[in-house]
């Protein structure tokens, strides 16, 4: 073959660019893999300084150890499972339903120990409050009966085998954080991650139309 010099050039950068691609697209992270959990110090400093700062509404102040101790002193659980609950004027999971249990726990513990402790890597508290099967009666079937939004659809496995692919986890990932025209939680910031599990088991892989 007598390639010209100039060509010959283009074709060289041409085929290092073909090795280079594949090698690039291996080592991207895969979009599907759940989000990774936010550290406790990133959360408190982007969520709940907005009102553990100036102590609003009668929030413990961050810093002030005394008044942390004395909350915790009923046990991590519980003042974590109020914190994603919501309890009195503490909004559920701070208000950001985005956030998972688990970060919701590391934020706690960050506080409580005045910045101070190591992240969790289990929540400390993620209560089930309601059956799956009644919390898709209540909530979740709204879209999901019909398809709303392109919701996929209660008792139609077609519907759901494709998202599947990646596991129950990366739907409940979904569920927490929000997807396309899926609000984070279903829009109920007091529901706890076991919650949505369940709903989520419920829907995808049980996947009866209701009632039956
Ligand atoms: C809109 C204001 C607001 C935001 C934002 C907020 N909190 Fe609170 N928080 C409060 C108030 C007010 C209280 C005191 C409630 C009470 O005991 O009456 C409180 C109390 C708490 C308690 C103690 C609960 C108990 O049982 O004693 C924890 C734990 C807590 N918040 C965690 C958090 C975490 C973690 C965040 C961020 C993810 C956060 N809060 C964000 C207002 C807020
Ligand atoms: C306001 C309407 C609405 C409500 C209420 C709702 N969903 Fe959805 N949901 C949607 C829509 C729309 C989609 C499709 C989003 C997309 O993939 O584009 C969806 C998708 C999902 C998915 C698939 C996510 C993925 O990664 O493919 C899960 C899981 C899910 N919803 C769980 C729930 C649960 C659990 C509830 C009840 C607690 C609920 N949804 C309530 C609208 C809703």
């Amino acid at each position: 073959m007598n390639v010209p010099m100039r060509n010959r050039n283009q074709f060289l950068r041409l085929s290092a660019l073909v090795i280079a691609v594949p090698a690039m697209l291996y080592t991207l992270p895969s979009t599907a893999a759940p989000e990774k959990a936010r550290s406790g110090k990133v959360v408190v400093e982007t969520v709940c300084v907005g009102c553990h700062e100036t102590g609003k509404d009668g929030a413990p102040r961050i810093g002030d150890q005394a008044e942390w101790s004395k909350r915790a002193s009923v046990g991590l659980g519980v003042i974590t499972r109020n914190a994603i609950t919501g309890v009195r004027k503490m909004p559920a999971h701070g208000g950001n339903a985005a956030l998972s249990d688990l970060e919701v726990s590391r934020a706690v513990a960050y506080m409580v120990s005045g910045g101070k402790a190591v992240d969790p890597d289990k929540p400390y508290s993620s209560p089930s409050q309601i059956a799956g099967g009644n919390l898709v009666k209540a909530r979740c079937s709204e879209c999901h009966t019909t398809g709303k939004d392109g919701a996929p659809r209660i008792g139609h496995m077609e519907d759901w085998s494709p998202r599947l692919k990646n596991g129950v986890d990366g739907l409940v990932s979904s569920a927490i954080s929000g997807h396309n025209a899926m609000p984070a939680r279903a829009g109920m910031a007091n529901l706890s991650d076991a919650d949505l599990r369940a709903a989520v088991i419920f829907m995808a892989v049980q996947s009866k139309p209701l009632g039956k």
